[in-house]
């Protein structure tokens, strides 16, 4: 990244103003032959430790519905819950360029696209939405761009498309599915998208359609020859003991969390959390007036025959 595109991460120590990033500088890391680092974000906390580390594209992906929320796939996923979740990320990362996913049914026309597609920028201040599907969205893609709204295409697999796809499975790999994928691609962009997410795509099929592209393709499962590479969170963080091939897991998060959640319990079991350096202490002479305790009846001494009077102003 040139460093007239990388702003300074928001911590609370540098009070240098922070530039998001828009298409433009997309489109120039493109341009400088830069590879485009993008990731699922889902909430505020991981939002800001993900702009630190400088990714230049957070995905508010529909996967939220499988990752976060637990849903069996993308489909029960709601605009409403797209919105909260890209808020806190939107709150959370102050330099990276923001994508929404519209959601299943978001965009069945594209007057409900540009509608949704505005809510994602008024309402939850992203900066560019995603839109699944090929040559059957170009429409779609056309009337939210015209709306001034960027697009993010995604071809290939299209999790929301699982019911007429049957399984999670690489696109592609016939010959008519492969020029279908072209088409389909070279659709996306001419409908003035400024990136193309490829997923689950074989390598050379991939490497040929980033080839004819003027704009960026962001490839999941695609290989290593697109202009860029996004990856799930919870995959890459190692949340499960299962992962995509395509995955890499660069943390463990399963075992950390594991580790720190069992030695938590035991610590509260075994009465060794809090301790001494997790207690506050307040003035004893306080607490014991406060109690009615005084000078006569502190706990070493007894209690007066009674215990203590009634009328004693606590
Ligand atoms: O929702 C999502 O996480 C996605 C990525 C897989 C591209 O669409």
């Amino acid at each position: 990244m040139s460093a007239s595109t990388n702003p300074k991460p928001a911590t609370k120590a540098s009070a240098a103003p922070v530039r998001r990033l828009t298409v433009s500088d997309i489109a120039r890391l493109h341009a400088d032959g830069q590879r485009i680092a993008m990731i699922t974000a889902y909430d505020y906390p991981t939002a800001r430790l993900l702009d630190e580390a400088g990714l230049p594209i957070l995905l508010v992906g529909d996967s939220l519905g499988r990752v976060i929320l637990g849903y069996e796939n993308e489909i029960p996923v709601s605009m409403d819950d797209m919105l909260h979740h890209a808020k806190a990320v939107v709150r959370g990362a102050k330099a990276a360029l923001i994508v929404g996913d519209m959601p299943f049914l978001s965009y069945a026309t594209p007057d409900q696209a540009v509608h949704n597609a505005g809510r994602f920028l008024a309402e939850a201040g992203v900066q560019a939405v995603k839109v699944e599907g090929g040559r059957r969205s170009a429409k779609t893609i056309e009337a939210i761009t015209r709306a001034g709204i960027p697009v993010m295409g995604h071809i290939g697999l299209t999790p929301q498309a699982i019911n007429q796809i049957g399984k999670v499975r690489v696109q592609g790999k016939t010959r008519e599915a492969a020029r279908e994928l072209l088409s389909d691609a070279i659709a996306v962009q001419e409908a003035g998208a400024f990136a193309v997410v490829l997923e689950l795509v074989p390598e050379q099929l991939a490497r040929a359609i980033t080839d004819r592209l003027q704009v960026p393709t962001i490839g999941i499962g695609a290989g290593a020859g697109c202009s860029g590479q996004v990856q799930v969170l919870t995959d890459l963080l190692g949340y499960e003991e299962w992962h995509p091939r395509h995955a890499r897991p660069y943390a463990n998060l399963r075992e950390v969390i594991l580790g720190a959640a069992r030695a938590y319990r035991a610590d509260v079991e075994a009465g060794t959390f809090p301790g001494d350096a997790e207690t506050v202490r307040m003035d004893d002479d306080v607490i014991n007036e406060v109690l009615g305790y005084s000078v006569l009846d502190r706990p070493s001494r007894s209690i007066p025959a009674g215990g203590i009077p009634l009328d004693r102003d606590l």
